[in-house]
C-alpha cells in the first residue's frame, strides 16, 4: 500500500493509473476509521479497479469553537485497517500541504450549504467543499464513496459535482449501525458509558418516525413531533434539529408522500451526532 504525503505524489500516481485505464475510486476521510468508512472502501473494492483513501482532518470545516484540535487521528490503526481492505493508495497531506500560506480560494454551494448542518455550523459545508473539490482535482477519480449518515453533506456534494461539472460518479452509501441501532462515526469515541445510551435516542426517534410514517402519516409536523417527543424522554440530550427536508434541496416539507429526509442532530454531553432515515 503506497502513502502519499504531498499533492504532487498523490497526483501523479493518479495520473499514472488513470492512464493505465484503470478505475479508480477515492473515498475521502478524516481518518479515525470504523466499519462505515470500511463499508465505504468495500464498496469502492468492489466496483473500481484500484481505491485510494485520503485522510485529513480538514480544519476549513471545523468552527472556531469545534472539536479539530481533539478531533481523534489514529493513522497508524487506519493504515493498518486499510491494507487490510486491500487499498492502493493512502493520501495524507499536512495541513499545510493542502493549504499553503496565501490559499484564498474556496468553494461554496449557496442555499443548501445553509441548511441543517449548515445552519448550525456557518461555515462548514464550505470547508467541506473546497478540501473535497481540492481531493478531486488531485485524484480525478471516476467514482467518489460518500455515506448516508452525513446526509447534509452528500446533498451539498452532489449538488456541486453537477454545478461545477467534475467528471465523476458520487456513490453513496448506507449508514451503518452498531447493533444497537447507534449510527457509527468517529465521533462515537467522545461518548462516556452513560453518553453512550443516551446516544440512542438519535436513532429511537427515527425509529418512531418510520413506525409512524408506515403507518399511513405524512404530515411532516406530525412526524417531526413525534420525534421530539422520544428526545422529551432524555432530556440531558439536546435538540439541534429535528426535520423533515427535501434530500436534495434540504428545504423543509409539509408533506412525505413524495419522500423525504427525515434528519436529527443533539448534542450528547458535548458531543454533536447526527443521523437521518429516507422515506
Ligand atoms: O465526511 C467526512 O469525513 C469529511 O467531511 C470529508 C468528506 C472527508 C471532507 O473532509
Amino acid at each position: 500500500m503506497l502513502i502519499f504525503k504531498t499533492v504532487r505524489e498523490a497526483q501523479s500516481a493518479c495520473a499514472q493509473l488513470r492512464g493505465e485505464g484503470r478505475i479508480l475510486g477515492l473515498v475521502p476521510t478524516m481518518g479515525a476509521l470504523h466499519e462505515g468508512h470500511l463499508s465505504l472502501v468495500r464498496a469502492a473494492r468492489a466496483e473500481c479497479d484500484v481505491v485510494a483513501v485520503s485522510i485529513f482532518v480538514n480544519p476549513t470545516q471545523f468552527g472556531p469553537n469545534e472539536d479539530f484540535s481533539k478531533y481523534p487521528r489514529t493513522f497508524d490503526e487506519d493504515c493498518a485497517l486499510l491494507k487490510r481492505e486491500g487499498v492502493h493508495m493512502i493520501f495524507a497531506p499536512m495541513v499545510e500541504e493542502m493549504y499553503p500560506a496565501g490559499a484564498t480560494t474556496f468553494v461554496n454551494v449557496e442555499g443548501v450549504s445553509e441548511r441543517l448542518d449548515g445552519a448550525s455550523r456557518p461555515g462548514h459545508f464550505r470547508g467541506v467543499t473546497t478540501v473535497v473539490s481540492k481531493l478531486f482535482h488531485i485524484a480525478v477519480p471516476h467514482k467518489a464513496y460518500f455515506g448516508q449518515k452525513d446526509a447534509a453533506q452528500v446533498a451539498v456534494l452532489s449538488k456541486m459535482v453537477r454545478d461545477l461539472n467534475f467528471p465523476l460518479q458520487m456513490v453513496v452509501c448506507p449508514i451503518v449501525r452498531e447493533a444497537d441501532g447507534l449510527a457509527m462515526s468517529s465521533r462515537n469515541r467522545y461518548l462516556s458509558a452513560r453518553e453512550r445510551q443516551q446516544a440512542l435516542t438519535l436513532s429511537r426517534a427515527l425509529g418512531k418516525v418510520k413506525d409512524a410514517a408506515s403507518a399511513g402519516e405524512s404530515s411532516a409536523e406530525k412526524l417531526i413531533e413525534t420525534a421530539r417527543g422520544v428526545f422529551a424522554e432524555e432530556p440531558e440530550v439536546r435538540i439541534d434539529y429535528v426535520a423533515l427536508v427535501n434530500p436534495e434541496t434540504l428545504e423543509d416539507i409539509s408533506d412525505t408522500r413524495n419522500g423525504a429526509l427525515a434528519a436529527v442532530a443533539a448534542f450528547v454531553g458535548n458531543t454533536r451526532l447526527i443521523d437521518n432515515l429516507l422515506l
